[in-house]
């Protein structure tokens, strides 16, 4: 009888030192904020937002379609991205964080499909300072009935000096949908990026097929490019000009930020460089992080810095190499020389146009 009332004791002390150590333990962690440690906190609550995650595959535009889903920063690299927060997390730790709560978008990355944006908003979220939805919320289109409060809550929860960046890329095909985010915030920060116009058609066609059975029959590329009369491919996916004029006679330029997926690729430093500035955040990124791959012949995540295992959770990198881009056109369909030549052509001046209106060339290579 005393023994076991020895027992009984000695257990619940044990018990509880081993919580209160554990709780000790972890805000000593959380207290520490150092940028590294915040990434790292940031990765966690990502982990545990993923296993509350329930895949919704529900209204995924069909393939076929102009579909804004754009998952590659090229070929066909899916990402399996993680810096969401979920609400109704009931983490303690959250509670040494002031004011953490969901709040509405400050930036938006508007366009365009196909282009890089999911690669551009994963990378951005590894910043300590912006959080973003995983999915597209298509709010100003597709869901703008559903109202403010609705689209607040589709938002990871933020503290005071977070942005909370939302990725929708067909935003920017509708001049009613930039009203409303005018109406929404006229100082809203927009992001667009663009890329070589025909390996953006290249990259459609083979998001669009991609389903489609080895060895099945595929429509040839000259053909889907040129559609039909109701359906011209073309000039949709090489109107960019026609698109951010748009969002020009929207929005003040300053406001406006125009970057271009081969810089990206080939120096994401420099590039995220120009978004910190552009978001006016501290510079989080810094060239330790990344090396230059001669073999690829652009840049990579460097495997030997702390912040690699951050890396590795949220963006889809070769975790030998640290290479974003892998398989690089893997799936991009062959394009004969004379169409070439005449897509060139017909292009050519679209780019021109283009370069005009934003102020600076890009060295696009099919077009040198
Ligand atoms: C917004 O609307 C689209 C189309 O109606 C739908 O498929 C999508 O799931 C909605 N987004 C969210 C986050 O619910």
């Amino acid at each position: 009888m005393v023994k076991s009332t020895t027992l009984q004791i000695f257990l619940v002390v044990a018990i509880v030192s081993f919580f209160g150590l554990l709780v000790i333990h972890r805000s000593l962690n959380i207290g520490a904020f150092s940028k590294a440690g915040k990434f790292i906190r940031k990765s966690v609550l990502a982990d545990q937002a993923q296993e509350e995650e329930v895949p919704d595959s529900a209204g995924v535009p069909d393939d076929d379609s102009e579909s804004d889903e754009d998952s590659e920063l090229d070929g066909d690299t899916e990402f399996e991205v993680g810096g969401n927060f979920r609400p109704g997390s009931d983490d303690p730790a959250e509670d040494t964080w002031s004011n953490v709560r969901q709040r509405l978008p400050k930036a938006l990355i508007i366009g365009f499909s196909k282009c890089g944006t999911t690669a551009l908003r994963t990378f951005l979220t590894l910043h300590p300072n912006i959080v973003s939805p995983i999915e597209e919320v298509r709010y100003f289109n597709f869901n703008y009935t559903k109202g403010l409060d609705w689209y607040r809550r589709q938002m990871p929860p933020s503290t005071e000096d977070q942005i909370t960046l939302e990725k929708t890329p067909s935003y920017i095909m509708s001049p009613i949908v930039l009203k409303r985010i005018y109406l929404f915030d006229s100082r809203v920060k927009l992001i667009i990026i663009i890329r070589d116009p025909i390996v953006r058609l290249q990259s459609q066609y083979a998001h669009s097929f991609r389903n489609v059975p080895e060895g099945a029959r595929k429509p040839d590329f000259k053909i889907w490019v040129k559609g039909d009369s109701s359906e011209n491919r073309i000039t949709h996916f090489v109107g960019y000009t026609k698109y951010i004029r748009q969002v020009y006679d929207q929005f003040p330029k300053d406001q406006i930020l125009v970057l271009a997926e081969e810089d990206f690729e080939q120096n994401p430093l420099s590039v995220m460089k120009e978004v910190e500035e552009f978001l006016g955040l501290e510079p989080a990124f810094s060239k330790e992080m990344f090396y230059f791959n001669k073999e690829k012949g652009f840049y990579c995540f460097n495997r030997e810095h702390e912040f690699f295992p951050t890396v590795l959770k949220m963006v889809k990198v070769n975790s030998r190499t640290g290479c974003l881009g892998e398989d690089k056109g893997r799936d991009h369909p062959d394009i004969d020389e004379d169409f070439h030549k005449e897509l060139v052509q017909f292009i050519r001046p679209h780019n021109e146009q283009l370069f005009r209106l934003i102020g600076k060339r890009i060295v696009w290579e099919n077009f040198e």
